[in-house]
This record gives C-alpha cells, sequence and structure tokens, in this order.
C-alpha cells in the first residue's frame, strides 16, 4: 500500500489496494486517522463487499432502526435516476432533498448517534461537474487563534436537520425523515484518540451555541463554517467511475456540487456510526 498526498494539510490517494480484499484494514485504519480522507481508485465494490469494507470501521448507520422501526440495513444510493429509470426532476422533493447535499456539512450531526466515516463509490458519473468538496477542519482548528480555540473546546453547536433542508426549500421540513430528529448538541471541537490532534467539528444542520441567544449563536455558527471553508483547506474531487472515498467526519466537512441534471449521476454510500472508542463520549453535550 502506497500513499500519495492530494493535498498539503490532508488526503492522500491509496495505491495498491483492492478494497474488496480487506486483509490491510489495520494500515487503512492508520491511514484514515492520520489523513482524514482517502481515495481508492479503479475499485469494484458490489453492495456486499461494500457492506463488509464498512463493517470494519464500525456499526452500520441505519436511520429507520435509530428512529424506532425493524428496517434491515440498506446501503444508501445518491442518485438522480428513478427505480423505472427516469431521471429526478428538478422540482421534485428528492432532488430539493438531495441539494442540500450541496451545503457544507458533517454527516448526522442530527441523529443520536453521529457518523464516523462515509464510504462512498461512484457507479455513474456525470460529463462534467458533481464534485464532492472536502475541507480539513483539523487544519482550521490549528490555524485558529488560541482563544477561539478554548472557546471552541467549551461549547456545543445545536444541530437539527431541518436546519439545513430549510435553506434549500422550506417545504422540506415537513417531510417525515426530515422532521423526526429533535435537537443533537455536540461540542466544537472533536480531538482525535488515537493521535490527539483536534478538529472543529460543526455542520450546515448547526444553527446555534447551547447557552447563547439564538441569533448570536446563528452568527457564531456561521463565521465558523467560513472559517473552516476558506478555499485553502480545500479538495475537490472530481469523480471517475470506481473511486472510493472514505472520510473521517470528525475532521472534514463536505458538499456536493451540482451538475447538468438531465445526466445521470448515481453514488452508493455507507456510514458507520461513531463509537466511545472514536471519541464519542468527549463530544456529546446536552442533559
Ligand atoms: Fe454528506
Amino acid at each position: 500500500m502506497r500513499l500519495e498526498p492530494l493535498h498539503d494539510r490532508f488526503a492522500v490517494v491509496v495505491h495498491d489496494v483492492d478494497l474488496r480484499a480487506v486483509r490491510l484494514y489495520p494500515e487503512i485504519r492508520a491511514a484514515f486517522e492520520e489523513h482524514s480522507l482517502l481515495l481508492f481508485r479503479g475499485q469494484q465494490l458490489d453492495d456486499e463487499s461494500h457492506t463488509r469494507l464498512a463493517k470494519l470501521f464500525g456499526p452500520l448507520e441505519n436511520r429507520e432502526q435509530m428512529a424506532g422501526h425493524d428496517d434491515s440495513f440498506k446501503v444508501s444510493t445518491v442518485s438522480n435516476v428513478e427505480s423505472d429509470g427516469s431521471l429526478t426532476p428538478e422540482e421534485a422533493l428528492r432532488h430539493l432533498d438531495q441539494q442540500a447535499n450541496m451545503l457544507w456539512h458533517t454527516d448526522s450531526t442530527f441523529l443520536p448517534t453521529p457518523a464516523l466515516v462515509n464510504l462512498l463509490m461512484a457507479t455513474v458519473v456525470p460529463s462534467t461537474g458533481g464534485q464532492t468538496e472536502f475541507v480539513s477542519t483539523r487544519a482550521a482548528f490549528d490555524d485558529a487563534p488560541g482563544e477561539l480555540q478554548a472557546l471552541l473546546r467549551h461549547s456545543f453547536g445545536i444541530h437539527q436537520l431541518t436546519h439545513s433542508r430549510n435553506q434549500v426549500d422550506p417545504r422540506l421540513i415537513n417531510l417525515r425523515h426530515v422532521s423526526r430528529w429533535p435537537d443533537r448538541a455536540w461540542r466544537f471541537v472533536w480531538p482525535n484518540p488515537v493521535n490527539g490532534r483536534e478538529a472543529i467539528y460543526t455542520a450546515s444542520h448547526a444553527y446555534t451555541v447551547d447557552g447563547m441567544p439564538t441569533d448570536e449563536g446563528a452568527a457564531f455558527v456561521a463565521d465558523l463554517l467560513t472559517r473552516c471553508t476558506k478555499p485553502l483547506y480545500r479538495y475537490t474531487h472530481e469523480w471517475t467511475v470506481g473511486d472510493v472515498l472514505i472520510w473521517d467526519e470528525r475532521a472534514v466537512l463536505h458538499r456536493g456540487r451540482p451538475w447538468p441534471y438531465d445526466e445521470p449521476r448515481t453514488l452508493k454510500s455507507i456510514c458507520c456510526s461513531a463509537t466511545a472508542a472514536d471519541g464519542l463520549t468527549a463530544v456529546r453535550g446536552g442533559p
């Protein structure tokens, strides 16, 4: 296994690994802890091998189960292709819901247990656009003034899925899968328990700061997101079929970019939930 940098602050390409054979998991996990974003090219994961790989990182995220339903796990498909093969119309709520992925975010901060990792694979890519962009919030934390670092270590963001969806279209907040999650409080700094590196932990789902007036908290959260997403912290991934990106939700923010919606695009995604071993206890706030 050979690593090649994609950016000077984080992110590497991992060469010479077939992700269907997961003998190298300890090395992959070590690279994940160190570099936050891993790219593997030319992979051929089906749902079964994708799921097998994800399980090595932690418990598979199953939102239906978290909401109290007895549903079995399914690989998530992020796509504008409907089950009959037609393309999702731009005005459809499903399309608008996916547009919210284009706001800078960390996955699943609105769930009772947030995600540790997303393993995302491209199976259909458009002729142009549709990139996924990442920023290192570890780099953003390192560069922040000491007073801000101290404040962030002792403050909690309040996250709610309706907040990000409302920025795209207010109709989305009435969808059952959007409105069913109550507020969640997470510390603004997630220390990595393996190497001690601290990273800013926030998302477009965060709408205020615990203990601050809502407007003041909203301004703080907006400023923090601007600080984290400066171009100098950013890596933009141009997808090729067979690319797999694995990223550390504790240390990066990401967003999708638009593409011509008369062209199909399909990504397959599996998130694993963070556990105490991943430092979850240190970031959990609230009563
Ligand atoms: Fe996402």
